[in-house]
């Protein structure tokens, strides 16, 4: 199918080919055309420009026209971190927080990330599957294009090759981008909780190797964070997969500092995510590598904990992306429109500095950034247009608002009204 789409009010995100991710000041910088035309074959964009100098279609053979007046084109989403596939909703403990427990707390009686490990090994495969389908589905209708999904949820050998297969299944049979995540260190078992360091090198040593030769991971993560897994736990795994050519994205700074991120980066991660707490070490450190920070600000609010200051890693020079962390647990919504008007409300991103983070930087952050994250000749079809709108602002301002007026994925048209 090619796709035609004509009048477009402003065409977003065309940034020139080789550029792979934007910092510092140049966040608020998103190359556009006005009053623009793009031209979709064989499921990569193929030509684009302004109306003003468009010279006609020469095959109108099997062309789908879109007539774009009033609405803006912009590339879709990429969503870098997320634990889409997970077994059960766990809105009693929602309940529980709201009757004034904390997180934290939570997880310490045997709730959380344990209490989803538990539901998740009574699931099959076929289930985990066709519920992240569904997911997915709901992710896609809102203008996601490509999403990493971690494992985690598995905590044992049998359950984590369990999660990883269904992601790669996902990868198969959905029409979005998937990068999949062995998430080794989430949580600590109840029966290791005096032997960390044993399962810490059943991980590492005994199911890291599996999934490696079963290609069912393009990175390792690691939950870095005290009570959880400690800074030489995390470098072990990291050394570990590095050795079998698998990067890092981890989980660092959502509640305590540790060291985590000077470790991450010198170990050439490829993201670290949350971030919540963040010292001027911790920025220094990221100024020194070329790893992507991660921001998840549905993550903030749902817990009701700090917003990773974005102002300040964007005012040092350093980029940012923007995720949703979909999980049962800290941010049970994979809507990345939400994300991106909190990261402006919540973290004072202005609307610039937020596509490029939602579109290119996430594309960086989990290595697409090749194929996805901005309009160029060549890269994947795969684009969101909006509804009729004043200005780029509008789209995060109207929060809670579907603006998303069709999404195109890898050239096809996708039904939104699943939204
Ligand atoms: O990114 N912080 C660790 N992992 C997830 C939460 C997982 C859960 O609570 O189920 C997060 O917030
Ligand atoms: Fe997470």
């Amino acid at each position: 199918m090619k796709i035609f789409i004509k009048n477009i009010k402003s065409l977003y995100g065309t940034h020139s080919q080789e550029v792979s991710s934007v910092k510092g000041a140049n966040m608020n910088v998103l190359p556009c055309i006005e009053n623009a035309w793009l031209a979709v074959e064989k499921g990569t964009i193929a030509a684009f420009g302004s109306m003003d100098d468009f010279d006609g279609i020469e095959d109108w053979r099997d062309l789908t026209v879109i007539d774009a007046a009033g609405k803006y084109v912009l590339p879709g989403w990429c969503d870098s971190h997320t634990h889409t596939v997970f077994a059960a909703s766990r809105a009693d403990e929602f309940e529980d927080r709201l009757n004034g427990l904390t997180y934290e707390e939570i997880a310490k009686r045997g709730g959380g990330i344990l209490n989803s490990a538990k539901k998740l090994a009574s699931m099959s495969e076929d289930e985990l599957f066709t519920a992240a389908f569904e997911r997915l589905n709901v992710m896609m209708s809102a203008g996601t294009v490509a999403v990493e999904i971690k494992s985690g949820y598995g905590l044992d050998e049998e359950n984590e090759l369990k999660m990883l297969r269904v992601i790669k299944r996902l990868k198969y049979e959905h029409p979005v981008q998937i990068k999949s995540t062995f998430l080794a260190l989430h949580a600590i078992p109840l029966e290791y909780k005096d032997r960390v360091e044993e399962f810490v090198n059943l991980m590492v040593n005994g199911v890291l190797p599996k999934v490696a030769a079963e290609d069912l991971a393009d990175f390792v993560d690691a939950f870095c964070e005290d009570g959880y897994f400690s800074v030489a736990q995390m470098n072990q795994l990291i050394d570990a997969a590095q050795v079998l050519g698998i990067p890092a994205k981890v989980h660092v700074n959502q509640f305590n500092i540790i060291g985590g991120i000077d470790a991450a980066v010198k170990r050439n991660a490829r993201s670290v995510d949350h971030l919540e707490e963040l010292t001027d070490e911790d920025v220094n450190s990221l100024l020194e590598g070329n790893t992507m920070p991660v921001a998840l600000p549905a993550c903030s609010f749902f817990l009701r904990i700090p917003y990773t200051p974005a102002r300040k890693i964007i005012d040092a020079g350093l980029p940012i992306a923007l995720a949703t962390d979909f999980n049962p647990g800290s941010s049970p919504s994979g809507n990345m429109n939400f994300v991106n008007s909190l990261a402006c409300i919540q973290q004072r991103m202005l609307p610039n500095e937020v596509v490029n983070a939602s579109t290119l930087n996430g594309a960086f952050a989990m290595d697409v950034q090749d194929v996805l994250g901005s309009i160029a000749i060549g890269k994947k079809a795969s684009f969101i247009i909006t509804k009729p709108l004043n200005s780029l602002a509008e789209l995060f301002y109207y929060f809670g608002e579907n603006n998303i007026d069709q999404v195109i994925v890898e050239g096809k048209i996708v039904d939104v009204k699943a939204n």
